[in-house]
């Protein structure tokens, strides 16, 4: 990394001892070995000052899709190219592994499938997706509603004690959105109700305690937690393994229990997929039912434990980040509420209902575009390989060595002046448009119509291009519960609310590790909608409210 000469001499002589330093590790260790592939020159700052991303998103304007970020002792690849995206994630796929990524999050996840090896994974991939069938999706959807019913009655009642006559309430919506999301996981992976939306408790405690040390390991550049007796010395080390330990005993009682109570007439209705009249449609119910008593307990935990951490964090920011992009959009905000109070007029929502709402699915999917969550997908090369050529500014193949650490950077992907009119510009309908494909040599381009039948726009659509669940067999597998959830949430919120920035959009500041977050909260202004919205559009048709 080399530093930028601001400053004062000595700050100057500093950074120069800095930059020489960082120059001949970077030439030793990683240098030569890719070839004359781009390397990236940025400033310490660019590091430290805001998030990685933004500064990876700089550097793709100028030395295109694919560059060598050398920093410290370490390089990395940054891949901001959806050709090169899909033979990484999909056409070579297991010449990879998840690399730094399974380092930080095994002692987490154990062997659950984001850092499995990949002889763990294939065994257990083929277990967990037929988990995620569609009667499993459609049961999911009355958890959903009952969730969020649960948040919008917490609001309604916050609104009345505190502001009466007001009909108003601030809260931070990221917060909200964090509790809901970990109520609606509980219940869906393992039949278990935090109630986070309502009270504290220690396991509630345990489960943030483990995210945030999750976050602090993506973000530390230096394992120190690694080093011998760190777990017993360091205090935050102490209290991370503490809150492991409530999460795994609480999840080896629900396991024991699962396994206590399995019944042969669940069986027979799980293998029907009827879930009409099951108690318990968790994917836990699901896995101990379908496999048997004897399938491994540690295992499983590590299973829970890794959906519990995939799907939580991560919804909870999409619905974030939909909201901020809608507050300063009110246009497109009426617009919502009109196709809402025409769907669902003050109802339910089920899965008919979902079907209907198109405009609400594509604000959830231009959320994931503008915030994908990660923005970063890790891997690490197994072997040697030599990535496809790409497009503009990319007609070479490069050699990649065994080791090398690749970022397959979304953010860019997603906002990259290549593939997207105005990509910085939140536009939900840019997903009804084809766009052209002209020029651009082993993309296949743009087209709605290569997925028929998908409710959301997806990576095979977009041709990687827009890859908000990754792609290939790594896939996220929570896609369409994530998708689903967030769907339902946002729609009873703006059936039952208006809601505006209680400040300006630019005082809500990003930060990032796992997923992209606020600094300090989504503080939002709640107002309980009296009347129905009426939009410009002559199709929407209100019903009675
Ligand atoms: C993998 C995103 C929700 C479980 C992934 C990947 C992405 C992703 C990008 C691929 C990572 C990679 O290739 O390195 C998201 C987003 C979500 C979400 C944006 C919410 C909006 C969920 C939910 C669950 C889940 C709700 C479970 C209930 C998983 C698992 C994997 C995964 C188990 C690993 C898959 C494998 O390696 O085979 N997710 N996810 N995710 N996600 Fe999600």
């Amino acid at each position: 990394f080399r530093c930028q000469s601001t400053g004062t001499e000595e700050t100057k002589t500093k950074r120069n001892l800095l930059d020489n330093a960082s120059n001949l590790l970077t030439n030793l260790l990683s240098g030569g070995n890719l070839g004359s592939m781009p390397v990236a020159e940025g400033a310490v700052s660019d590091l430290f000052g805001r998030p990685l991303f933004f500064s990876l998103y700089d550097w793709f304007l100028e030395h295109g899709s694919v560059y060598k970020l050398a920093f410290g002792p370490k390089a990395f690849v940054v891949v901001s190219d959806p050709i090169v995206a899909r033979h990484v994630l999909r056409e070579n796929t297991f010449s990879y592994d998840k690399g730094v990524l399974a380092e930080i999050l095994e002692p987490i996840m154990g062997k659950g499938l984001i850092p499995a090896d990949l002889d763990t994974w294939k065994l257990r991939r083929k277990v967990i997706v037929p988990g995620f069938h569609s009667s499993f999706l459609e049961a999911m959807v009355s958890v959903f509603t009952n969730c969020s019913e649960r948040t919008m009655l917490k609001f309604e009642e916050l609104i009345e004690r505190e502001k009466p006559g007001e009909k108003t309430i601030e809260l931070d919506l990221e917060a909200e959105f964090s509790s809901l999301a970990l109520d609606i996981i509980g219940l869906g992976v393992f039949n278990y109700d935090f109630g986070s939306v309502t009270k504290e408790s220690p396991v509630i405690k345990a489960v943030y305690g483990t995210l945030f040390e999750a976050e602090h390991r993506s973000t530390f550049y230096i394992p120190y937690w690694n080093l011998p007796f760190a777990r017993w010395i360091v205090p935050r080390q102490r209290k991370f393994h503490n809150d492991l330990k409530i999460i795994n005993d609480c999840l080896d009682d629900l396991i024991k229990n699962a396994k206590k109570t399995r019944q042969e007439t669940d069986v027979e209705k799980l293998q029907q997929r009827d879930y009409s009249s099951l108690k318990d449609a968790s994917l836990l119910r699901f896995f101990v039912d379908m496999r048997g008593v004897d399938v491994d307990d540690r295992q499983l935990r590590d299973d829970l434990m890794t959906m519990l951490i995939a799907g939580h964090e991560t919804t909870a920011a999409v619905l974030t980040w939909a909201v901020f992009l809608l507050a300063q959009n009110p246009s497109k905000m009426r617009k919502a509420q009109a196709e809402i109070d025409s769907v669902l007029g003050q109802g339910k929502t089920t899965l008919e209902c979902i079907k209907k709402l198109e405009y609400i699915r594509l604000i959830i999917a231009e959320a994931l575009r503008l915030y994908p969550q990660p923005p970063l997908l890790i891997r690490r090369a197994l072997r040697p390989d030599v990535l496809p050529g790409g497009y503009k500014g990319l007609d070479v193949g490069y050699e990649i060595p065994a080791g090398t650490d690749i970022f397959i950077s979304v953010y860019n992907l997603h906002r990259s002046p290549y593939f997207w009119d105005r990509p910085n510009d939140f536009e939900p309908e840019r997903f009804l448009v084809p766009k052209k494909s002209e020029g651009i040599q082993g993309w296949a381009g743009f087209d709605p119509g290569r997925s028929p039948g998908a409710m959301y726009p997806n990576e095979i659509i977009a041709d990687f291009a827009f890859l908000p669940f990754g792609g290939g067999p790594r896939k996220c597998v929570g896609d369409q519960f994530a998708l689903l959830e967030s769907t339902v949430a946002l729609a009873m919120l703006l059936q039952r609310f208006d809601v505006e920035l209680r400040g300006s959009a630019d005082e809500v500041e990003l930060v990032t590790g796992a997923t992209i977050h606020t600094k300090k909260g989504l503080w939002c202004r709640l107002k309980k909608r009296t009347s129905k919205t009426h939009s410009n559009n002559p199709n929407t048709q209100t019903k009675g409210v």
